[in-house]
């Protein structure tokens, strides 16, 4: 229930390290409300009195671990081979996800309204078995947007993809309502894909305030792509807001540009009863620092009958303010682009068409531009296209047993694959190498808890520790620093990581 995380609004939500109270999953629900002594919500199945003690490490199994279910997944070891040299990914978890119970967490959130999110800990049954470090990657799934964008000659064409990449970057996010792992001070990710063209490394720099930092380069140096994300939670009862913070920065190095943003708002319904639901608003502007082209986009909340739901609408301007082009779609689906004249046009004729008769949907306007083929299957297409749009963009149709995999779309599965002899390779922070996850992964749930706590308390140790010895915390691979085109707090690559020298990495696990 809780939860939410998205990909680049960030969300660290409910960061729970420095709460020592714990949950308790019995093998049969989550017992009664224990105090909320100290900001923290406690919870013990066979005593209700509130009280809680660091000794007492017990982890009761998890929630329903539902084995009955086949749904092909837990194959290991059946990736395909190499082809022409490029690495197959796995396209499936190792274990079927476990159903969560149904518990009332309003029970135990009414008693914590008011109080420091990140003080809540809420059982690991509601993670997914991925780090947040590996969450914001999912912003490079739909990377090919980027190459599309440094091979067009056109600075407007341009930003039509960048513009389409930013939006891609959220879609991940769709339904995916588990809550990744908090990374640990320290703690990084790194990722190359040479099929997709990139490699990718980040870090946790911060932990309090949570804020992880990453880069990415094109493996034909044809692009950068960094940034900081630290997102700025607030409870309002019935949902909770991640208010990204932290500035996105793309470079075309080709054309020598810079383009940066700010994600969306986003927005977790429900987290006390009901069925939780992602919202994403908020406006988002991408600005081509070389031309003074502007990008603007609404992400228009859902208002009054849900028929806006997903909706994102805008413009690509230029330095004048002059419109250049319309862009209209869904975060969750597609985004489509049209000459402002057209669109104008089309709104007039459909104003004047709504007092007579509805006006016509679609009618074989996908047909004319020849996208008809790759309709998504499943979630069927909503958006209702403009006669002579150009397709900018459209999501991925996720995997048959999606849903057994926390929502995760097939880039997502192999975020945390662990091929084999990638051990000796990885820093030794690598969110691969987290037992936590790797547990959860495996659908050992005790393990996962069991280690889970290991951590936290190793994290807490070490900064004891420092402040003991008053010293601070030193990032490895980036350093604070301002973003070289808006000026703005940012943290910067230093370089060096693929080089592979990890003698002064943190023993963190
Ligand atoms: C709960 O714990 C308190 C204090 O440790 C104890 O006095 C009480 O009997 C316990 N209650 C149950 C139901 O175990
Ligand atoms: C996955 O999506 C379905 C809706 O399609 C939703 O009911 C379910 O809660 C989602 N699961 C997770 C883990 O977010
Ligand atoms: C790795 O880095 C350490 C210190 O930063 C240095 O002493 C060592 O020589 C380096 N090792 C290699 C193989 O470059």
């Amino acid at each position: 229930m809780l939860v939410c995380l998205t990909a680049h609004s960030a969300v660290t939500w409910l960061a729970a390290d420095s709460c020592r109270a714990r949950w308790w999953s019995g093998t049969h629900a989550l017992g009664p409300l224990g105090s909320c002594r100290g900001g923290c919500v406690c919870f013990d199945s066979e005593n209700s009195s509130g009280e809680f003690s660091e000794a007492d490490q017990r982890v009761a199994g998890v929630t329903h671990v539902d084995t009955g279910r086949s749904n092909g997944l837990g194959k290991v070891g059946e990736r395909p081979p190499r082809e022409n040299g490029i690495q197959k990914h796995r396209t499936s978890l190792p274990a079927p996800m476990f159903t969560r119970s149904d518990f009332s967490v309003w029970s135990i959130l009414k008693k914590c309204i008011g109080l420091e999110l990140s003080k809540i800990t809420m059982p690991i049954a509601f993670n997914e078995p991925l780090s947040f470090l590996q969450r914001i990657t999912e912003y490079m799934e739909h990377v090919y947007l980027i190459h599309r964008a440094s091979c067009q000659p056109q600075a407007l064409e341009r930003m039509q993809c960048v513009a389409a990449f930013a939006v891609s970057a959220v879609a991940s996010q769709w339904e995916r309502t588990g809550k990744p792992f908090n990374p640990l001070l320290g703690e990084t990710y790194e990722l190359i894909r040479e099929d997709l063209g990139f490699r990718f490394i980040s870090e946790q720099v911060s932990h309090h305030p949570p804020i992880s930092a990453f880069y990415s380069e094109g493996l034909n140096q044809d692009f950068l792509f960094h940034g900081s994300i630290y997102p700025k939670l607030k409870f309002w009862g019935k949902s909770v807001e991640a208010e990204p913070r932290g500035t996105i920065t793309l470079e075309l190095l080709k054309h020598n540009e810079a383009y940066t943003w700010t994600n969306p708002t986003c927005c977790v319904h429900n987290v006390i009863i009901g069925k939780l639901w992602i919202e994403q608003y908020g406006t988002v502007e991408i600005v081509n620092h070389r031309t003074g082209d502007k990008c603007v986009l609404h992400f228009k909340p859902c208002g009054l009958f849900g028929k806006e739901l997903h909706k994102v609408e805008g413009h690509i301007q230029d330095k004048n303010k002059k419109k250049l082009f319309m862009i209209y779609g869904k975060w969750t689906e597609c985004l489509w682009g049209i000459d402002p004249a057209a669109y104008e046009s089309f709104k007039k004729r459909e104003r004047r068409g709504d007092q007579l008769s509805k006006s016509q949907p679609d009618d074989g306007s996908q047909k004319a531009d020849g996208d008809v083929a790759d309709a998504v299957p499943e979630a069927q297409e909503t958006v209702q296209v403009i006669p002579g749009s150009k397709l900018l963009w459209r999501v991925n149709t996720r995997p048959p047993n999606s849903a057994q995999m926390y929502n995760f779309t097939s880039f997502t599965v192999s975020l945390n694959e662990l091929q084999s002899g990638m051990e000796k390779t990885l820093a030794p922070t690598d969110c691969r190498l987290r037992p936590d996850i790797r547990g959860m992964e495996n659908g050992d749930m005790d393990l996962a808890s069991q280690e889970k706590e290991r951590l936290e308390e190793k994290q807490r140790e070490a900064r004891r520790e420092r402040a003991k010895q008053e010293a601070e915390w030193q990032t490895r691979w980036f350093q604070q620093g301002s973003n070289p085109h808006t000026g703005t707090p940012d943290w910067l690559y230093t370089g060096g990581y693929f080089e592979r020298n990890f003698s002064r990495c943190p023993d963190i696990y």
